[in-house]
């Protein structure tokens, strides 16, 4: 029940109208039963700034930031996670003490189904080079991951990420190579991870898939950040060879999660996981 009392959380972006996030953390704070009260809040950037100074008018106790903000929100702030200066890009504010702190859940919610995973000395092989792989790549590195290929239509930008993350972590077993390149063949074979961060696949254009199946093997892991569908082609056809699939909503929920036990000091039992996600997949 929504009373005086009840706190604020959110999340802002641009669009927002189709985010999952105010399902999920509603559920959660309902399940819980919390005071707390998530709602979605349209920012354009224009209008980025004065949002801030009015969520720290009226008190938020904290909120989620998507696109296009991930980055630009970072000067608002008033101090960073190191996650977040090593990403440059916030995903969860947390207000402490006053202070709005940027945090980054989104490469924990990545680790979270690989949790049970020994990745230590393994090959993963990453499509995409935006800002979504380079959360993974963090993700990675925090499990010990062997060797790295990066995968890129544009290869100029998976070569920038390759020599941001050496330079950030001294890390530098790393390839790049571009997406229709056959030099992906041995690396995509050898690959015990295979994961998709472009939006390749992506409802309306769920016919396409960002590789060949021929590259997919049954001793790999397949894992999809798109979860509209939640069974991209990609998902659909490293299933038909064997191999083991992850689909992007254990992501969503487990950065969702981690946001919301640290704006309410809660931690969300594991058995509620999984009504969590029946419940997002009924929506
Ligand atoms: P995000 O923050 O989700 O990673 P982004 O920074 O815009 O978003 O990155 C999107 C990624 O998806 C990029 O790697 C992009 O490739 P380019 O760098 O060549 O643009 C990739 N991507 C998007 N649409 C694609 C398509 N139709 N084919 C191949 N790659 C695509």
């Amino acid at each position: 029940m929504i009373d005086a009392t009840t706190k604020l959380l959110g999340v802002i972006g641009d669009p927002i109208e189709h985010s999952k996030s105010p399902h999920l953390h509603n559920y959660l704070i309902k399940c819980l039963n919390l005071n707390f009260c998530y709602l979605a809040f349209k920012a354009p950037p224009t209008q980025l700034a004065k949002l801030i100074d009015g969520f720290r008018a009226m008190g938020i106790a904290g909120f989620n930031v998507t696109v296009p903000h991930k980055e630009t929100i970072l000067p608002l702030l008033d101090d960073l996670a190191d996650d977040v200066k090593v990403l440059g890009a916030v995903n969860t504010v947390v207000v402490e003490n006053g202070k709005f702190i940027g945090y980054n859940t989104d490469w924990i919610g990545f680790l979270n189904p690989l949790i049970e995973t020994d990745l230590q000395h393994q090959h993963a092989v990453i499509l995409g080079a935006g800002g979504a792989a380079k959360g993974i790549v963090y993700g990675l590195l925090q499990k010990r991951i062997g060797k790295l290929t990066l995968v890129n239509r544009t290869v100029g930008k998976a070569e920038a990420l390759a020599e941001h993350i050496q330079s950030q972590s001294g890390f530098d077993a790393i390839d790049v190579v571009a997406l229709d390149s056959e030099l992906l063949i041995p690396s995509t074979r050898e690959a015990q991870l295979l994961v998709n961060t472009t939006s390749v696949g992506m409802w309306p254009k769920v016919d396409e898939t960002p590789i060949s199946a021929s590259m997919l093997h049954p001793n790999q892991i397949v894992y999809d950040l798109v979860y509209n569908p939640l069974e991209t082609r990609l998902l659909k056809e490293a299933r038909q060879v064997g191999a083991q699939t992850i689909d992007g909503l254990g992501m969503f929920i487990g950065q969702g999660v981690a946001s919301f036990s640290k704006w309410t000091h809660t931690k969300v039992p594991v058995e509620l996981l999984e009504s969590v996600r029946k419940y997002l997949i009924e929506l």
